[in-house]
């Protein structure tokens, strides 16, 4: 179907806003629903259900999330080009059902038998599998999702903007609510129920986007549809599509299982675990593609706009490295040297979670307020300012943390209250770098390649999790099925990890305020 670029009639409109992103909304409410609500829970799960050790879980996590935010790279491309984002939603959404109601199945608890770790091995490749669906799934989902919302609208439509304000609601809405429901019945009545309930959460999503894509009015179908049909060795080329997405799930099972090896493919570079290489390798061919369309395609200005577009995603890089702690550190530093309990109740650590995203839906309104206030007085911080600036705040979101573990009360536990400002703090840096950088995607980059950026844009958060891997892993402790037999001892090792990320923040924040003026160059008028 053509896509339609007039202007949307009134009956289709609900609070000023067409029918379709409500649909969006909803949608990408509860996949983000499973998602952080399986997320909250994993690493727990891991040390406490199947006895792994940090290092394992650490690692896990961030191949896992690293996985996650690759294949997006891939499924957009894969849309744009052929399946259209209604049907690649579809696809997604069901892998997501399948993946999550999969985590479900814990089989045997690991136990120790005469020193010795048993686990069920079976019960873990299923596990694997599901996390393997869940990988494939957001790929198909999560890019194509965004891009309906923004197709909703005609060129140049004003309300487009907060059309993506309401559906960043609707993400952290899901994020929110989450953790606090799967998170208590996982670490509760038992994780399976937890698993369980995201895996219903996406099935409501995936309901709701089927009862609802009629109103997307043939905004997310192919643009080639003929492409679709074209026949391969007797098979269309739609269903080859999901037979190749079918099967790269065993390769991704694969590499999911290898996140602890090594490998050194050449003696000059450091060897790595594949997941890893596999990064590298989309890099290479990404940065191959956009370097000869740059030299290729553009003039000067927009090669500097790209460029000036490529030092941002490497600030979202460095942001969300630190931001992603929260599922593997925070989570671990929360349940083990953490007095809980906060206005007469005590949530769990899985629970904590919830923190981030509440506070973004808290910040939001002040935000959308703030920006357009700061520029009626010209005041408003460019883009790359605003850039050092959250991560300034990840920076001073570890310092918080730093200065909690000189600040244990009298049982020798951190106080929650800790957490939370640190969230508080970490989100005021996020409300800052991420929707800034996102729109920058949509501004900097030339028309034609925009998917291909947004690709980067994703692809750079994949490093995110390699990052926050590595930097949990400074604090990894021998525990007991998660228990530690010294707080001090572990509250010091949370306190050199957090003194190292707070650098970490804080010195990037410099280099990119020092590369303020340069980027101001280079993006030619937008701010
Ligand atoms: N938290 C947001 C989401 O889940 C933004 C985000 C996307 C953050 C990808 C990191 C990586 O959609």
């Amino acid at each position: 179907m053509p896509i339609i670029e007039t202007e949307i009639p009134a009956n289709e409109l609900v609070f000023g806003h067409p029918k379709g992103l409500y649909v969006c909304f909803f949608t990408e409410m509860w996949e983000r629903f499973s998602f952080y609500g399986m997320k909250a829970l994993l690493f727990l799960y891991l040390v406490k259900y199947h006895l792994f050790t940090d290092e394992y879980g650490y690692n896990l996590l961030g191949a896992y999330g690293a996985l996650v935010y690759a294949l997006p790279v891939v499924g957009g491309l894969i849309a744009d080009r052929y399946l259209g984002m209604r049907k690649a939603v579809i696809f997604g959404a069901s892998l997501l059902v399948m993946g999550h109601f999969g985590m479900a199945f814990e089989g045997h608890a690991a136990s120790k038998v005469s020193g010795e770790i048993v686990r069920d091995t079976q019960a873990l490749q299923i596990f694997y599998f599901s996390l393997s669906l869940i990988i494939m799934g957001v790929g198909f989902l999560k890019p194509n999702i965004s891009t309906i919302v923004g197709k909703l609208y005609p060129q140049n439509d004003p309300r487009r903007d907060s059309g993506f304000t309401l559906f960043y609601a609707g993400i952290n809405l899901g994020a929110w609510i989450a953790p606090l429901i799967c998170g208590y019945l996982g670490e509760t009545y038992g994780w399976k129920y937890g698993f369980g309930l995201a895996g219903i959460g996406m099935l409501a999503g995936l309901i709701v986007f089927i009862k609802g894509q009629k109103y997307l009015h043939g905004h997310a179908e192919s643009a080639h549809p003929e492409r679709l049909k074209e026949k391969r060795f007797g098979l269309a080329t739609e269903y080859w599509i999901y037979l190749l997405a079918i099967l790269s799930l065993t390769l991704v099972w694969g590499l999911l299982q290898k996140h602890s090896v090594s490998l050194q493919i050449v003696s000059w570079l450091p060897s790595v675990s594949p997941v890893i290489w596999l990064l590298h390798s989309i890099t290479l061919i990404l940065a191959i593609g956009i370097g000869w369309f740059m030299i290729k395609y553009c003039n000067k200005a927009e090669r500097q706009q790209m460029m000036a577009l490529i030092v941002i995603i490497f600030a979202g890089l460095l942001f969300f490295g630190l931001y992603e702690q929260t599922y593997s550190s925070w989570v671990a530093m929360s349940d083990r040297v953490m007095d809980r309990s906060m206005l007469g109740t005590e949530l769990s650590a899985s629970q904590l979670t919830a923190l981030g995203a509440f506070f973004i839906l808290v910040l939001t309104p002040f935000f959308t307020w703030l920006w357009p206030y700061l520029d009626a007085r010209k005041i408003n911080p460019s883009t790359p300012l605003k850039m050092a600036i959250g991560l300034f705040f990840a920076g001073l979101a570890f310092l918080v943390l730093v200065w909690a573990t000189h600040s244990s009360g009298a049982n020798g536990l951190i106080s929650v209250w800790f957490l939370v400002l640190a969230y508080f703090v970490l989100e005021i840096g996020e409300m800052t770098l991420s929707p800034i950088s996102l729109s920058a995607v949509t501004q900097l980059s030339v028309k034609r390649v925009v998917s291909l950026m947004m690709g980067a844009w994703f692809l750079g958060t994949s490093y995110s999790e390699i990052l926050a891997a590595e930097l949990s892993k400074l604090a990894a402790l021998a525990t007991d099925a998660g228990k530690v037999s010294d707080v001090a001892f572990a509250i010091g090792k949370y306190e050199t990890l957090f003194i190292f990320s707070a650098k970490i923040g804080f010195v990037t924040a410099i280099v990119f305020l020092i590369l303020v003026p340069l980027m101001k160059k280079w993006m030619h008028g937008i701010h």
